[in-house]
């Protein structure tokens, strides 16, 4: 299906192409990312209103004069539609925007009327049109992109949908009845709740080793959810949370991006011969979220921040057991509680308690104590591959530390983990 106007974006490197998408699409007008050598019988199918040839700098970050390497096939230049060159260079000091917007509304005309409502008018019909009476599943993780597209998907065909939603017992404090809320009670999805905990709490009994414990969760998520699919019967699609982000990898500086294949998000069986069904395909994580607010999904959702795959299992370090999970889960909701409080949490990119496989000595109640540090990790980030330490100011901290010692029996400790990413990653295993 045809949006109504698109400007294309040709990548030929550097990481500009993808802010250049986003500003464009700031600008109300839908914008694609295409590599440098992609095939004009393709573009031309996409019948873009105009193109712009995104370059990487002439200067490279260390100052080193690296010279565009690639040309546009001429090929773009004869097809009638405007063509920009843009160098990231002229996007220094605000010209760059005033370029684009000449480029868009001057040269191609474009209307500038592209808007999320409109699109979910057209998500909704290219769902219908590709489900049609089929039967479709979808895996919830609790996370906002898997719970934006189911909310999507239910509005366009309802009832066709059903979610599965595994409880592997390492979510965060209340994640789990937020989820059956929402889904069960207020939007009325056909939900499947499938409590696993007892399952992954054996097969991760005495399991130290980090990596090991993620093959574990990541293995037996799959055969739960292929048991509980199994048991659905005929569906025929599966709803997947892919991003743009997810479709379009930045292969490096000069390379230009990749589009992936189809791929499997999160772990998910490869081999259950569904099709794939993913609205999210062409929005950026931003834009999923101000859908999933027009979707009238809680805030505790749409905001929620990212949160790995094998959850609390990789903030416990070394083996689990239920007592730990415990522990560490009431020290996360209160740091939660109060960094939302101090309306930090938008700002801080995770922040996250952490309970490390260790006993020191304290005093409570004039008595000694041997007992377990909460290790309190928050960092500011734009996109978890570099990440700094949030400055959380004293006073926060100092009530976090009194209300989680206070509060949460076996801790005696609260340290700040002031480390940024290099070299520390944001997770601690
Ligand atoms: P690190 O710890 O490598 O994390 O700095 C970068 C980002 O990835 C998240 N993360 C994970 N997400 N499964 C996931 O789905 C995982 O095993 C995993 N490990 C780390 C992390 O929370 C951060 O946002």
């Amino acid at each position: 299906m045809q949006l109504q106007e698109e400007i294309l974006i040709l990548d030929f490197g550097g990481r500009y192409s993808q802010e250049l998408a986003r500003a464009i699409r700031e600008m109300q007008v839908f914008s694609r990312i295409l590599p440098y050598n992609a095939d004009l019988a393709e573009i031309k199918k996409l019948n873009p209103a105009g193109i712009i040839l995104a370059y990487r700098p002439e200067k490279g970050p260390a100052g080193e004069n690296t010279a565009v390497t690639r040309r546009p096939d001429s090929g773009i230049f004869q097809l009638g539609i405007p063509v920009l060159e843009f160098q990231p260079e002229e996007a220094e000091g605000g010209q760059g925007e005033d370029l684009i917007r000449d480029f868009l509304f001057n040269v191609c005309q474009v209307k500038g009327s592209w808007n999320m409502e409109d699109f979910i008018k057209w998500q909704i019909e290219a769902i219908r049109e590709e489900a049609g009476s089929a039967r479709v599943i979808s895996g919830l993780s609790g996370g906002v992109d898997s719970a934006v597209a189911s909310a999507l998907v239910h509005k366009a065909i309802g009832d066709q949908l059903t979610c599965i939603f595994v409880d592997h017992g390492l979510h965060r404090k209340g994640e789990v009845e937020e989820v059956r809320r929402t889904f069960g009670q207020d939007f009325k999805i056909p939900l499947i709740y499938v409590d696993a905990r007892k399952r992954f709490l054996d097969k991760l009994a005495g399991v130290q080793d980090p990596e090991q414990k993620r093959k574990i969760i990541g293995e037996e998520f799959i055969r739960v959810f292929e048991e509980e699919a199994g048991k659905i019967g005929d569906a025929s699609f599966l709803v997947q949370g892919t991003l743009y982000s997810d479709v379009i990898e930045s292969v490096g500086e000069g390379k230009g991006v990749k589009v992936k294949s189809h791929h499997n998000v999160g772990g998910l069986p490869e081999d259950m011969d569904l099709e794939l069904i993913e609205p999210l395909r062409d929005l950026f994580k931003d834009e999923v979220r101000k859908l999933g607010e027009l979707l009238g999904l809680p805030e505790d959702i749409v905001w929620r921040q990212p949160f790995p795959g094998p959850g609390l299992a990789v903030r416990i370090i070394g083996s689990i057991d239920e007592e730990k999970l415990a522990i560490l889960r009431e020290a996360d909701a209160i740091f939660r509680e109060e960094i939302r409080k101090a309306g930090l949490n938008r700002e801080i990119w995770q922040y996250f308690a952490v309970l490390p496989d260790i006993k020191s000595v304290g005093v409570r109640d004039e008595q000694r104590t041997y007992a377990y540090p909460i290790i309190l990790r928050a960092v500011t980030s734009t996109d978890a591959m570099t990440a700094d330490w949030a400055r959380i100011p004293h006073e926060l901290l100092e009530r976090i530390s009194s209300r989680i010692i206070s509060e949460v029996e076996s801790v005696n400790r609260v340290v700040y983990d002031i480390t940024s990413k290099p070299p520390g990653t944001i997770e601690w295993e």
